[in-house]
This record gives C-alpha cells, sequence and structure tokens, in this order.
C-alpha cells in the first residue's frame, strides 16, 4: 500500500469499520513507519483489500486487515493474511498479536485456523461495549 491508495482505501474503512474508523491522517501516519508494512490487494485493477503489519523487535502486531464486501468469502482475506505471516517470518518475528472484537465470527475462524490463540480479553474495549480478544501466534509452532 502506498500514499496514493488511501483515497480508495478511506471510503472502504468507513464501511468495513462503521463504528471506529481510521481517519484519512491515521493513515498517512501508520504509511510513514518505516517498521509498518501495509498491503493491498487488486481485483481486475480495484483494491478490494488491505492490511498492515507493525513490527518492533520479534513480536508484530497485525494492525489491520479487511476484504470490501462484495470480495469476501472468496480466499482473499485467507491471501493476504498469509503475505503478513510470511513477511513477518522473513523479518525474523517470533509472536504476532492482534486484537478482533469478540462477535467477529468470520475473523475469529480464519485467525484460529492460522494458529492464532486467544491470550487475554479487553472488556468493553470497543466504542459500543463489545469485548476485544487477544491473539497470539508463535511463528516458531505454527506453519508456514
Ligand atoms: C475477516 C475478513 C478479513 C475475512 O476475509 P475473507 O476474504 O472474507 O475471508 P476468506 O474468504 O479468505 O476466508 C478465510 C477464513 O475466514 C473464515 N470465514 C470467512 N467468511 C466466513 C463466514 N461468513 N463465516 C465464518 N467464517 C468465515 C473462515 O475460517 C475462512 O476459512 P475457510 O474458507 O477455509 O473456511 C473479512 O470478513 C472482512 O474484511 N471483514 C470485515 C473487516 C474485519 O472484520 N476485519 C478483521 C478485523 S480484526
Amino acid at each position: 500500500m502506498r500514499w496514493w491508495d488511501i483515497d480508495v482505501v478511506n471510503p472502504l474503512e468507513q464501511e468495513l469499520f462503521p463504528l471506529d474508523p481510521w481517519s484519512i491522517d491515521q493513515w498517512w501516519r501508520e504509511l510513514a513507519q518505516l517498521h509498518n508494512h501495509y498491503f493491498v490487494v487488486e481485483s481486475a485493477g480495484e483494491l478490494c483489500g488491505y492490511a498492515g503489519l507493525s513490527i518492533s523487535g520479534s513480536d508484530a502486531d497485525i494492525q489491520t486487515i479487511a476484504i470490501a464486501d462484495s470480495f469476501q468469502g472468496k480466499g482473499i482475506g485467507r491471501k493476504l493474511l498469509n503475505q503478513l505471516v510470511a513477511r513477518s517470518r522473513e523479518l525474523g518475528v517470533t509472536y504476532i498479536f492482534l486484537e478482533v472484537r469478540s462477535d467477529n465470527t468470520s475473523a475469529l475462524s480464519m485467525y484460529s485456523s492460522f494458529g492464532f490463540a486467544e491470550i487475554s480479553k479487553r472488556a468493553k474495549y470497543y466504542p459500543d461495549g463489545t469485548d476485544a480478544v487477544i491473539l497470539r501466534r508463535d511463528n516458531r509452532e505454527s506453519s508456514p
């Protein structure tokens, strides 16, 4: 992902995370950080998904991952997550962390199939009172 993708990502962000979308300023800040790695996926020239990883030594955080509504359920999220995991492994990351809404069954199922396991919960973390689940993947134990 590059700065010129922000104008396309921004409306997708509003649709996919209506309660707490990132602002355009936040996207610029994310892309400016050298330890962040952002990707987009395109289908027939149309940007249909995006995801980002933030690396800190041997740890990484998945900052976001999202696929446009009409492209969901076609294996694109899995490909993007695979890309994030692959990049983290190239950079010598041991643990990948992320937080996800406790009611986000699709994402939870995808993460679980990639070897992410719950390590804690943050009660009422999201603006609507939903809990956050903190997941962690050990790159030494899960493959690829
Ligand atoms: C979560 C998300 C990224 C998954 O992307 P996707 O392209 O739809 O997912 P894929 O088609 O690659 O499927 C990957 C896995 O997700 C899970 N999944 C996807 N859709 C699902 C559904 N409707 N119900 C249950 N599990 C589902 C499955 O485990 C699936 O693996 P499988 O096909 O082997 O069963 C996508 O639904 C999304 O963008 N949601 C809105 C934004 C969001 O919630 N992001 C996550 C924030 S933490």
